[in-house]
């Protein structure tokens, strides 16, 4: 079972000179998690799991209180896959002085899609994310697709900032009926767990039309996404891969389709590649 280290000096002497793959997360561990520690096991001798709910990427009428905390469940998640310390400290250990004068900033990206509707999210997010590298010092870190803007700004924070990180990503995880695996995701009710997967059926939908162009995508995973009451849409964007900016109407080669809807109390996001001809 892997060790609990609360504190920063601790864990550092713990990896000192050894090679490490970090996967953070805000725990609750599910198998998507579980993929990314999967992984991190094949790259490094070492697997840290970074498990801290990050007060300073949720928005003020956000789900901070509610967020899911079980690191009990989350060790026992975590046994026997290979993870040597689980490093969970308190927000004292990672913000000693309150919120914390100097931060990362998302820039022209860190404002888009989830940005938008969650300003100063990715600002919070990039913020720890640095600060866990900077801890741990790790050869690879592992991130989920599923979150895909979050991804491309890591990327692009430790390629801007030089930061010695190879940034792994990993294919997301669903359940049988396509809904992509999220620690909201237990926020649903039955009928709303019944709903959700319209997200991921869209994606298919926008996918299957993207020989017709892109308004034709749109237009699809619209109409698929229009035959659930219960899911009311945030967004629905498709972006180039490489600049995470929309795409243009005469754009061609790979592209990535985001969704971001509310169901019920829980808001949910899904992405997926096409490829626009
Ligand atoms: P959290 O939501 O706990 O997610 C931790 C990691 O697990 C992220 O890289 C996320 O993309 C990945 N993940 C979540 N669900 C997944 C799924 N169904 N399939 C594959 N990967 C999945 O994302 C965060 O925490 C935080 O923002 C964090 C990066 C830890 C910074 O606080």
């Amino acid at each position: 079972a892997p060790e609990v280290v609360t504190e920063i000096g601790e864990l550092r002497a713990r990896l000192a000179g050894r090679q490490v793959a970090l996967v953070p997360t805000m725990g609750a561990l599910h198998a998507g998690h579980l993929a990314l520690v999967e992984r991190a096991v094949e790259l490094a001798d070492v697997v840290v799991v970074s498990i801290f709910v990050n007060p300073l990427q949720f928005g003020p009428a956000e789900d901070l209180e509610r967020y899911p905390r079980d690191l009990e469940g989350d060790l026992a998640a975590l046994a026997d896959r290979g993870v040597a310390y689980v490093f969970a400290p308190p927000a004292s250990e990672m913000y000693p002085d309150g919120t914390p004068q100097i931060t990362v900033r998302g820039g022209a990206v860190g404002e888009l899609f989830e940005g938008r509707s969650r300003p100063g999210h990715f600002d919070g997010m990039l913020t720890v994310v640095a600060k866990l590298l900077g801890i741990v010092r790790p050869a690879f870190a592992l991130f989920g697709q599923k979150d895909a803007q979050q991804l491309w700004l890591v990327q692009r924070m430790v390629r801007d900032l030089d930061i010695p990180t190879r940034i792994e990503p990993v294919e997301t995880v669903r359940e049988d009926d396509g809904l992509a695996l999220s620690s909201r995701n237990r926020y649903l009710s039955p009928e709303e767990r019944k709903a959700a997967p319209v997200l991921h059926r869209a994606l298919e939908a926008a996918a299957s039309a993207g020989d017709r162009g892109i308004d034709a995508v749109i237009a699809a995973a619209q109409s698929v996404l229009m035959g659930e009451e219960l899911v009311s849409v945030d967004y629905l964007k498709v972006v180039d891969p490489r600049t995470f900016r929309p795409v243009s109407d005469d754009y061609r080669g790979p592209a990535r389709v985001l969704i971001a809807a509310q169901v019920g109390p829980a808001r949910l996001i899904d992405n997926d590649d096409l490829y626009l001809n």
